[in-house]
């Protein structure tokens, strides 16, 4: 089995979908690696290390995929990119299909077999290979560290010789794991926390975080989960009272993180600019649903903004602002995966379609498109970039910079 390692090439994209840590592992198993070099940079790896750990340094993404079985990386690749394929290959990623519906049927057509590591099911057996959860977990952190950058108080109450400062107020929409861990870090620094959830599930949680659940309406919550854990639509009903409700709350808050996300549609909007203009000068939001649509109305996709006093941070790839360990722990859920599926025996990957982790993160396989959520466009006519991708030779300069 060889396994390709790229350098990603997304503006802003820091991490890296394998560490010395985990080609070592992989050399375990038995496979060999080529790591394209500078593909560890954004997060502090250097090629020496994976050398040492065993990898081949490829000078060019086209060498390092050069009779690869398996493609890592960590975001989908750029029609670009995708030039340096081969029919047959497995690409295991992070894919965002449900924001680039199109690029699955170009995979289709370059005979490419798409795993996609961002739809593993939440099952007990996948849940180390969970990169949701990984990359959440950090972003939960990142945003409150991040917010308590922008917010000119201290998060905790202090009791001087000059006199007592009040503890920070801070509100958390979304307590899936973003939102708790966000919970959590807020509650460590001392803050006076607050969370609200459309899921009934998410009360306990808060709670036992030692912060205090906020709702509307608990009855409509209890429908609110689907069996995947995951939150669904609301009513019409349900969203106007839980403005009402978000209005008087928010505008006693100092900070507020937003993290509400619904799988596969546009992120709730929670918070509008009427709300936004309620807090206090010097209150900080964030909103980390801001690449799926934003769950506040004025937050501006990978920008630092205020609005009357109240800044509003909206930065882009969260997880990539702490790179080196978002890189560990995704290359971790990676390893993880494909080790689940390696042939003790011949050190093969086979991705069983009968297997319930198969079935929930296969794009395409043989050619075809085969996950559900994309079945329609399997018949659509390719966009003119993946057609481009499909027909032109692989570039042996592509990534080199
Ligand atoms: P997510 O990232 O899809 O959404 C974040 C949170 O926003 C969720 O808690 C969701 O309920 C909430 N939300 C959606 N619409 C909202 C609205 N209008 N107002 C307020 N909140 C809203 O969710 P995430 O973080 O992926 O977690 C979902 C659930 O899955 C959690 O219960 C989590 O504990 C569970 N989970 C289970 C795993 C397993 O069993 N292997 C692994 C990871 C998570």
């Amino acid at each position: 089995m060889k396994i390709a390692v790229l350098k990603e090439t997304r503006p802003g994209e820091t991490r890296v979908a394998a560490t010395p840590e985990t080609v070592k592992k992989f050399m375990g198993l038995g496979a060999t690696l080529s790591v394209q070099t500078g593909a560890g940079e954004g997060a502090r790896f250097a090629d020496t290390d994976y050398a040492e750990a065993g990898a081949q340094i490829s000078p060019s993404a086209a060498d390092a995929v050069q009779g690869a079985d398996i493609v890592l990386k960590v975001q989908a690749p750029s029609s670009e990119e995708m030039r340096v394929f081969t029919q047959g290959q497995t690409l295991i990623g992070i894919m965002s299909a449900y924001n680039a519906p199109d690029s699955v049927p170009a995979y289709a057509r370059m005979g490419i077999d798409a795993l996609a590591m961002d739809f593993m099911p939440r099952i007990t057996r996948a849940q180390s290979m969970d990169v949701l959860s990984s990359q959440s977990n950090l972003a939960g952190y990142k945003a409150v560290i991040d917010a308590s950058a922008y917010y000119g108080r201290a998060l905790p109450m202090m009791m001087t010789a000059a006199g007592t400062i009040a503890a920070a107020k801070v509100f958390v929409m979304g307590a899936g794991v973003a939102g708790l861990q966000a919970i959590a870090t807020a509650r460590r620094l001392g803050a006076v926390v607050s969370a609200t959830d459309v899921r009934f599930a998410a009360k306990e949680q808060v709670n036992s975080l030692g912060a205090t659940f906020v709702t509307v309406d608990e009855e409509a919550m209890k429908e609110a989960e689907t069996e995947g854990g995951y939150a669904k639509e609301m009513s019409d009903d349900f969203k106007k009272r839980q403005a009402e409700f978000v209005a008087e709350h928010i505008a006693k808050q100092d900070i507020v993180i937003t993290t509400a996300l619904i799988p596969g549609r546009p992120a709730p909007r929670l918070v509008d600019a009427d709300m936004v203009r309620s807090m206090k000068a010097g209150s900080v939001i964030v909103d980390l649903a801001v690449e799926a649509g934003g769950n506040v109305e004025l937050a501006r996709l990978g920008e630092a903004i205020e609005i009357d006093g109240v800044t509003i941070l909206g930065f882009a790839n969260v997880p990539g602002r702490l790179a080196a360990d978002a890189s560990s722990l995704y290359a971790r859920n990676v390893y993880n995966f494909i080790a689940a599926f390696t042939d003790k025996e011949n050190g093969n990957f086979v991705a069983d379609p009968e297997d319930e982790i198969i079935k929930g993160i296969a794009l395409t396989r043989g050619g075809k498109v085969v996950h559900a959520a994309f079945e329609d466009k399997a018949e659509e006519p390719a966009p003119a970039e993946a057609q481009q991708a499909e027909v032109e030779e692989p570039s042996s300069s592509d990534g080199d910079e």
